[in-house]
């Protein structure tokens, strides 16, 4: 089975032809990275805006490639939350005209949903054994900051989630204080490769009992800590000691729900997956367990959202033209 996938919840625009749920056939991603960083951070209409210029080219080479290769589509999946209203309404809208030009089934996919699946997906020709069942899933994007349990295919319980700022959030307010520019999770990553994260000591949030995560007290943390050291402060250190403390509460907890529910696996997702201490500090906490995607599949892109509808198309899903925008769809939700 063939899906055409949108993804426009956030800053970039993708499409992407996913087959059976994990091989990646035709994938495009236009990115707004070098628009926001004009402005520091996301405008959510000038992203809107972008998305609405870049989506039907990208539309028309997917289609012209997959037409012309003579693959027949089976149906048209798009992100319909959480992400910002404007934006979602454009891949909405057009996977609805798709799907109605083409006659072809339509499917509204959950993004966060979507990042999980992104450790699914194959290179065309790849072989490799799914995520098994009970996992732990840890996704962590510009947005979100949410712990869950999945039990199998499209069943989510949220163990834990941010009670104030996203993790990449804290990164991105981060890097704009210390001076590194949009977007900040790969800028401190970069940064903090020359610095000593144990040159600062820098607050932990535990929240015991609690799977729920916070991180503004870190980033005023860093701020009070950026006041106290005058103009120039050593960039390096600074980002390297925050990003250790944001990574160890990220790691610990997660595997401390992995223990608690013996998870067989456990799986990183969204763009702050994309980091390697993080990526490290969990593989030494859970093992092999963990699975975590390429680093261009953590950040948004359209074929993770083929691959999750692929496994809801299975489960009878299907969405009619009143398909909306669901701006704050949380994970538990399809
Ligand atoms: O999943 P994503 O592309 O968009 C949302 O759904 O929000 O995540 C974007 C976030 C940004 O906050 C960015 O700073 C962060 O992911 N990010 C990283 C890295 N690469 C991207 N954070 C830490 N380390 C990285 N290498
Ligand atoms: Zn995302």
């Amino acid at each position: 089975m063939r899906i055409l996938a949108f993804e426009s919840s956030c800053d970039e625009t993708a499409v992407a032809i996913v087959r059976d749920g994990r091989w990646i056939e035709h994938h495009r991603i236009a990115s707004q990275s070098e628009l926001h960083r004009l402005f520091g951070g996301i405008v959510p209409e000038t992203a809107a805006r972008a998305h609405l210029v870049n989506i039907v080219p990208l539309l028309e080479e997917t289609l012209a490639w997959a037409d012309g290769s003579g693959l027949a589509l089976d149906a048209v999946a798009v992100t319909h939350g959480p992400g910002l209203a404007g934006a979602l309404v454009v891949g909405v809208n057009v996977a609805k005209a798709v799907a109605y030009a083409r006659g072809l089934p339509l499917l509204g996919i959950n993004h966060l949903e979507g990042h999980l699946y992104a450790n699914w997906l194959l290179a065309p020709g790849e072989e490799a054994e799914p995520p098994r069942f009970p996992l732990v899933g840890l996704i962590v994007s510009g947005a979100h900051s949410d712990l869950v349990l999945m039990p199998e295919h499209g069943r989510y319980v949220r163990l834990g989630r941010t009670r104030d700022d996203a993790a990449g959030e804290a990164f991105d307010k981060v890097a704009r204080m210390l001076g590194l520019g949009f977007p900040g999770g790969p800028a401190i990553q970069r940064a903090a490769e020359r610095g000593d994260p144990a040159r600062f000591s820098l607050p932990r949030a535990w929240l015991p009992g609690s799977y729920d995560f916070s991180f503004s007290g870190l980033k005023t943390a860093v701020l009070r800590l950026l006041d106290a050291l005058g103009p120039a402060p050593p960039v390096a250190d600074v980002a390297a000691s925050f990003q250790a403390a944001l990574v160890e509460v990220l790691a610990t907890k997660t595997a401390q729900a992995a223990a608690e529910y013996g998870a067989a696996q456990v799986v990183l997702a969204g763009g702050v997956a994309a980091n390697q201490p993080l990526r490290q500090a969990l593989a030494e906490r859970v093992g092999d367990r963990l699975r975590v995607p390429p680093v261009p599949l953590c950040t948004d892109n359209a074929a993770m959202i083929g691959a999750a509808a692929y496994y809801r198309w299975q489960q009878g899903a299907r969405a009619t033209f009143a398909l909306d925008a669901q701006p704050n769809l949380p994970i538990d939700q399809p």
